[in-house]
């Protein structure tokens, strides 16, 4: 069980920014979501775990469906977003709690882990991401990159069945993007689901074993990795070149 959208609209006041959106991904895919600025891909990656909800169109994730017809409570919201993990640009770490505090926050408080079990949980994923030795530091006191590592082993505490990342390497310098990789292609071979945004081509072909192409709203282009190599359309051949 995947991922499954369809028929997906969703507008901001008059502005329309999803136009029918459908596609299927697989457990375990790593699906990479590419297009220009505007395209509504951030917008779509906050529907995927209901941070926001479209105006029609039905949502399968999770081994939940939701009709965005119907009302979706902020509970369910809460719910799938134990599931449903997202991993910004910006890290988002709370700067006033510790590294492993940041981990312990939410399983805590949401899931309601002991702490002692939740502490063991921490250094086990700060172990495979290299970051054993800053459990105890600060966020402001990490590059860029450890932030990052927090953020998706953050993530990663809640145990989700899929992850989310909107433009994770987009302050990151090259070194550092391919850390992310290797922790991406990791994780799907762990069977966690994937949806990337990313602005960057090369990143993205190193990661996808699916891609979407958006525009203005619609999906353009969609397919298997080969379709880097082969794309149907002019639109999206145009945008590899970039
Ligand atoms: N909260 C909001 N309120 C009103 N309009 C919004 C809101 N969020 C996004 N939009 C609009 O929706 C459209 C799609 O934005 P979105 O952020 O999804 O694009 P994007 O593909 O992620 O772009 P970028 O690559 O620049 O991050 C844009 O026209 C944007 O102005
Ligand atoms: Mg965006």
């Amino acid at each position: 069980m995947g991922i499954q959208v369809s028929g997906l609209n969703k507008s901001y006041g008059e502005h329309q920014v999803l136009h029918e959106i459908s596609f299927e991904c697989n457990k375990g895919d790593t699906l990479v979501l590419l297009g220009p600025s505007g395209a509504g891909k951030s917008s779509l990656l906050r529907i995927l775990n209901l941070l926001e909800q479209g105006q029609s169109g039905v949502l399968k994730i999770a081994g939940q469906q939701f009709n965005f017809c119907g009302p979706i409570s902020e509970k369910q919201g809460l719910a799938l977003r134990s599931k449903v993990g997202m991993v910004f640009q910006q890290y988002n770490l709370w700067p006033h709690l510790s590294v492993l505090n940041n981990l312990l926050e939410a399983p805590v408080r949401v899931l309601g882990l002991c702490k002692k079990q939740a502490t063991e949980q921490a250094m086990a994923i700060l172990e495979t991401l290299h970051l054993s030795d800053k459990a105890q530091a600060w966020p402001l006191q990490l590059s860029g990159g450890q932030q990052q590592r927090v953020a998706i082993a953050r993530a990663l505490m809640m145990k989700p069945e899929v992850l989310l990342f909107d433009e994770p390497t987009a302050a990151l310098d090259p070194a550092i993007t391919n850390q992310v990789v290797q922790i991406i292609n990791e994780l799907s071979e762990t069977g966690i689901t994937q949806i990337v945004v990313t602005h960057e081509v090369e990143f993205a072909k190193k990661i996808a074993s699916h891609l979407l192409y958006m525009e203005h709203g619609r999906i353009i282009e969609q397919g298997c990795r080969r379709t880097f190599q082969s794309p149907k359309t002019q639109a999206f051949a145009q945008y590899l070149t970039h």
